[in-house]
């Protein structure tokens, strides 16, 4: 790749359940959008997954699905590097050594960690504890500028600050510290069966997201089925969690604000605006999986990507897992 002078972006889906409108609207369709004005990096952090156990023949599977997803969705691996976080052997070296600067009470308190462990209860893994560093590494390894990720990735973000702070003071500059990127609408997509929950892959109840993959007539179902408050109005506000949702479903995928959506809805219940939400989803879709299909066939062009991401991204984090070793202390192989 030439010499590029923009600001390096990076970030990353895990590729565990299955991709959903959440993880657009959070994340994927601001990369897209900062594609073409950054130097774009973008994971597929299978490492991550293994948190929470993983079938492996399903992993294999859907790491290539995602790949076609996010090729289907805008991105463009010509432009940006994309790759499999375990092909890059960096990763799992630099989060060793930021395990040694991060401390057990700033992990303790990630409101993730929490969550997940209070779930899982018995047999919480130290990865699961240490997640957040092996995140801080993916950043810091590329000099990172910018994040762009949803609101529940936030945390995470300001641990990688800090653990970057705390190194470059030790040690002197060694690390960018990376500003995170966070939409201003669409950064936390709520479950559609339960508006005080974040919308999640790993919800057992496949009828609170709506997946990038989902059927029309299924996209359909979900939308009619998905729980609204009480009253009719078509009204954004605090005291109206459910028909809010939706709102910023809609307003994230056709731009029209919020006062502009709620006057087109007056005077109409909530069916009208279902309804119309759910055709606007269908055809949003509608190209994204037909582009899928056609990409996620080609198995060759898949792996191809992969292997060209791999091996760029590996050639940009040497150098700054170098730089690391060298300020430690530790002595040059050669
Ligand atoms: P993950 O795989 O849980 O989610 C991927 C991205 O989607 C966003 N997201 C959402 N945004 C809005 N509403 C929702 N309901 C919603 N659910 C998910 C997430 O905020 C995220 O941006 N730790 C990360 C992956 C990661 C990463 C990184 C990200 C690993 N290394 C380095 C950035 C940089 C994760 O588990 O995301």
């Amino acid at each position: 790749m030439p010499a590029d002078h923009r600001p390096i972006l990076l970030s990353g889906i895990q590729p565990s359940g299955e991709l959903m409108i959440g993880h657009y609207l959070g994340a994927l369709k601001n990369w897209v959008g900062l594609q073409a004005d950054h130097d774009c990096l973008f994971m597929l952090v299978d490492l991550h997954a293994i948190t929470v156990r993983q079938d492996p023949a399903e992993l294999r599977r859907r790491c290539l699905d995602f790949l076609a997803l996010y090729v289907a969705c805008g991105i463009d691996p010509s432009h940006s590097t994309v790759f499999v976080q375990s092909h890059v052997p960096t990763h799992a070296e630099l989060a060793w050594v930021l395990n040694c600067f991060t401390y057990m009470g700033e992990l303790g308190r990630m409101t993730q960690f929490k969550e997940k462990s209070q779930k899982q209860e018995l047999n919480v893994s130290a990865g699961l504890f240490n997640y957040p560093v092996l995140m801080a590494a993916d950043i810091l390894l590329y000099q990172s500028h910018l994040v762009p990720v949803g609101e529940d990735q936030k945390q995470h973000l300001e641990l990688t600050r800090d653990i970057a702070m705390r190194f470059n003071n030790l040690y002197g500059e060694t690390f960018r510290v990376p500003e995170c990127f966070i939409p201003p609408v669409g950064a936390r997509i709520m479950s559609l069966q339960d508006p005080t929950s974040k919308m999640s892959k790993s919800d057992p109840n496949p009828r609170s997201y709506v997946a990038l993959l989902d059927p029309p007539d299924l996209v359909r179902s979900k939308i009619k089925k998905a729980v609204t408050d009480s009253g009719t109005e078509v009204v954004f506000g605090n005291d109206r969690p459910a028909v809010s949702n939706l709102m910023t479903i809609y307003s994230s995928l056709t731009g029209h604000g919020f006062p502009a959506i709620e006057e087109r809805y007056q005077g109409k219940g909530y069916a009208d605006f279902k309804a119309d939400l759910a055709e606007i989803v269908v055809e949003f879709l509608r190209p994204i999986q037909d582009r899928y299909h056609a990409i996620r066939s080609d198995k060759s062009e898949l792996t191809a990507i992969l292997k060209r991401g791999a091996e760029a991204a590996l050639a940009r984090s040497r150098p700054t897992v170098a730089k690391v070793y060298k300020k430690l202390g530790f002595i040059a192989a050669s």
